[in-house]
């Protein structure tokens, strides 16, 4: 048995030190957690988006879809608008191109070239790209656009994260 003994004195210390820190932790993790919550938070971004776009109404002609979601930057909450081309392919699976020009960034419309008809086409650059979304070679893009991935929920159409094209 140990001879050590621990005055009347040194026993007050340790258990006020012991008690106060355990209450001192319990205060502080709140508002540490608190702190830093929205920085650990996983990235909402991959979630799906609603759009107003019934997949019903989606034919083989690309129709320009809008849609809005919150956007959580840290502590900074925004509203975000963002675009998809939507069209059905020859095999009727669903395609969904993201607007955003590969070049440098401008905006890509359909069919909007009396000169190059049933493309897209970037007028920043003139550049173009197939119905398919891959780029014509020897214009400024240097690659296809990206591609959304959706799923269909009570018939309308939800947006993924844009991610570029496969090959
Ligand atoms: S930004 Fe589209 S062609 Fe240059």
């Amino acid at each position: 048995m140990s001879k050590h003994r621990v005055s009347r004195r040194q026993f007050l210390s340790y258990t006020l030190t012991g008690v106060g820190g355990f209450m001192a932790a319990g205060m502080l993790m709140p508002m540490v957690r608190f702190a830093i919550d929205p920085v650990l938070r996983a990235d909402e971004a991959g979630d799906f988006i609603p759009t107003s776009q019934k997949m019903a109404d989606i034919t083989s002609e690309p129709v320009r879809v809008d849609f809005t979601f919150k956007q959580k930057d840290a502590w900074y909450e925004s509203e975000v608008t963002n675009t998809a081309w939507v069209y059905k392919d020859d095999d009727g699976k669903i395609v969904a191109l993201s607007p955003v020009c590969k070049h440098l960034g401008c905006t890509v419309g359909w069919n909007n070239s009396e000169k190059y008809p049933n493309e897209f086409f970037c007028p920043c650059h003139n550049g173009r790209y197939y119905k398919s979304g891959v780029n014509v070679p020897n214009t400024p893009p240097m690659a296809p656009l990206d591609v959304y991935p959706y799923k269909e929920v009570d018939g309308y159409l939800y947006l993924g994260k844009a991610k570029p094209k496969k090959a």
